[in-house]
């Protein structure tokens, strides 16, 4: 499979660049038929790939609204005002609600706007610009020291399973928990990871196996269904997730399924861990309940993919995340170590 003509930043496949006054961003809607990437030169151009899920994953979608607010100032010549500011914050904070790392890399955009907002467009288009990037590299460091935390905790011979993508493509660059299986990979240590095909959009069977065939990386997909059977056979030594928000208390909302995973994986004392960056935890929300939770189309689980399965007239209902309680949560791997209950986090912020 050839990558060599995908976004890449500092040498790593990334979903999305910065280059020459708009985004190149890989429309994961598109994969693994095509590989298609596609140029955003707007503002609304990158609120509408947020919500559509041509980009997607916590962190990746917190990088991309980083540059879509410097995209926003492309055209602006002199002074950049707070309301302008303000208007492409909220246009691009609106696009999907739980993944906290939105919010956050707004916030973060924001506060260097505030303290540069004297300069001229093209100064302060520059200023943003490298926050963008900052924001964007300290995500890949993130994810290496996440993936060595994570890669310790397995044991040799570890069979994993996992759900939705959190690999590359959910990420600035290699990944969450995807990231540990990739460290735990390159360290001789992994013998399968079970993948979860991850109802509706199937992440699982289109992203995940995307990357973890690129990476060479041993797999099965199976059906969402199919991870309890597994683990009474004795194959899962660990389950393996990623996050969009986590609580104070350590509630962790993730891809629908997940919570099912660690039902399942207490009843059969497997570690379910849970994998992320700290711009994923929420020390403002107390606890899971707090969290909201993002319900898409019914289309998508009626006709997925255009394809129409249920009967004309049937409902359905979409939530796109559920919330895992801490009391399932055997660790939180961060790339500031490895958190066990009782979780009460207090990040230190930049
Ligand atoms: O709806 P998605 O594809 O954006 O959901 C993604 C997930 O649930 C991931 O597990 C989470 O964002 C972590 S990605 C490192």
């Amino acid at each position: 499979m050839r990558t060599e003509s995908l976004p890449r930043f500092q040498g790593v496949l990334t979903p999305v660049v910065y280059r020459n006054g708009g985004i190149d961003l890989l429309d994961q809607t598109q994969l693994p038929q095509q590989e298609v990437v596609l140029r955003l030169t707007d503002v609304s151009e990158v609120a509408e790939a947020i919500r559509t899920m041509r980009v997607r994953g916590a962190p990746a979608i917190g990088i991309t609204a980083a540059y879509g607010m410097v995209v926003g100032t492309e055209d602006d010549e002199s002074l950049v005002t707070v309301e302008r500011m303000e208007a492409i914050a909220e246009a691009l904070r609106a696009t999907r609600p739980t993944a906290v790392n939105l919010s956050w890399a707004i916030d973060r955009m924001m506060a260097v706007f505030v303290r540069h907002e004297d300069e001229a467009a093209p100064r302060l288009r520059e200023i943003l610009l490298a926050e963008a990037r900052r924001i964007h590299e300290e995500d890949i460091e993130a994810n290496r020291c996440i993936g060595r935390h994570g890669a310790e905790l397995l044991p040799q011979g570890a069979r994993v399973l996992t759900i939705c993508n959190t690999g590359a493509l959910a990420t600035g660059g290699y990944g969450t928990a995807l990231g540990v299986v990739r460290a735990a990979h390159e360290g001789g240590k992994l013998r399968m990871v079970y993948a979860c095909e991850t109802r509706p959009r199937l992440q699982g069977s289109r992203l995940t196996a995307w990357e973890l065939l690129n990476e060479g990386v041993p797999f099965r997909l199976c059906v969402d269904s199919a991870a309890g059977y597994l683990m009474a056979q004795g194959r899962i030594d660990a389950v393996l997730t990623g996050a969009d928000r986590i609580a104070k208390s350590g509630d962790t909302a993730n891809k629908i399924g997940t919570y099912a995973l660690a039902v399942l994986a207490r009843y059969h004392d497997i570690p379910f861990y849970v994998v992320a960056p700290t711009s994923t935890v929420d020390e403002s929300t107390l606890r899971g309940d707090g969290i909201p939770i993002e319900e898409r189309s019914e289309g998508e689980v009626l006709a997925p993919f255009g394809v129409a399965f249920a009967p004309d007239g049937a409902q359905a209902w979409n939530p796109a995340f559920d919330v895992t309680p801490a009391s399932l949560i055997a660790a939180i791997i961060t790339e500031v170590g490895v958190f066990r209950s009782p979780y009460c986090f207090e990040i230190e912020r930049k």
